[in-house]
């Protein structure tokens, strides 16, 4: 199931994802920005990790962008693990990080630990995400000591949609932004190897970038983090709806598919599909027979 890391093969791993923060390295001090994208399935999975994606994310956007749900609470931590099995399949290089989905690390810790276990050992993830700040140090901490890396989540974390009132940029006011840091540093202490800056004031992710000896992975937080990270069904445009600025769309998919799928339609109307060459064809004698059992 797993890939086992092993030194100079080129497969990404938490210490080479450590080495990548801005100014740590001893050899390079800007290395390469990190990139991150998430995958919920293996012909992604193998896409994106053949193209040299550095980290992909089996992401709860799950829910959202392929089950249709209007949040990622719904999604289970059964489909979460099977999303990341498959991604597994498919990644070779890339370092797997796979998200705990809502309800799945909110309550007990032991049970949090066992469900992060199951996304080792059953499903090959290398790391998971969990969503909050100051409040997850505990669990944080308890999952680092039971072999577990950890990648924090700060600023919109979806999985808050409801505290929230909706998914809204965090960080703006002074007070808000101080609790940021003040999260992302608990993040840090509890011994996260990365964390996702999600919407916020590029300034404030900045800062935090430049305080943290973590690397930061920023989406919707500006360009000084030291990584980015997309939903890949924003980045090759298969998602419908509300389009976040910071959501670059690279592609079309979407229109590609629909033009297919219509022209499909159109040729099995027409009658133009399958060709002779795309049927089997019986053999001479047989075909004779058939012909003669139509009479
Ligand atoms: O679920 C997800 O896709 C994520 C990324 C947006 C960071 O958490």
């Amino acid at each position: 199931m797993s890939v086992v890391p092993s030194a100079g093969n080129g497969k990404v791993t938490v210490p080479s994802i450590l080495e990548r923060k801005s100014g740590v390295s001893s050899q390079n001090l800007s290395p390469a920005k990190i990139t991150s994208l998430t995958a919920y399935d293996y012909p992604t999975a193998r896409l994106l990790d053949e193209a040299g994606v550095d980290v992909l994310l089996v992401g709860d956007s799950l829910g959202m962008v392929v089950l249709g749900y209007e949040s990622t609470l719904p999604v289970t931590l059964e489909e979460m693990l099977q999303c990341t099995r498959a991604v597994r399949r498919g990644t070779r290089r890339a370092l797997l990080v796979a998200d705990m989905p809502y309800g799945s690390y909110h309550d007990d810790p032991v049970e949090a630990v066992r469900h992060a276990v199951r996304f080792v050992k059953e499903a090959g993830a290398e790391a998971v995400k969990i969503e909050g700040g100051e409040r997850r140090m505990e669990l944080i901490a308890r999952m680092v000591d039971a072999e577990i890396p950890v990648m924090g989540h700060i600023g919109l974390t979806p999985q808050s949609v409801n505290a929230f009132g909706g998914f809204r940029v965090q960080g703006k006011s002074a007070e808000a932004g101080e609790q940021l840091l003040r999260d992302a540093r608990a993040v840090e202490a509890a011994g996260a190897f990365s964390i996702v800056l999600e919407s916020i004031p590029r300034e404030l992710a900045a800062r935090i970038t430049a305080e943290l000896k973590i690397p930061t992975i920023g989406i919707g937080a500006g360009p000084d983090c030291d990584g980015q990270v997309l939903v890949i069904h924003d980045l090759v445009g298969l998602s419908f709806g509300h389009k976040p600025k910071f959501a670059r769309r690279y592609a079309d998919v979407g229109e590609i598919i629909s033009r297919a799928a219509a022209e499909y339609c159109r040729d099995v109307r027409q009658g133009s599909f399958p060709s002779y060459e795309e049927s089997y064809h019986a053999r001479a004698e047989q075909t004779a027979a058939l012909l003669a059992q139509r009479k």
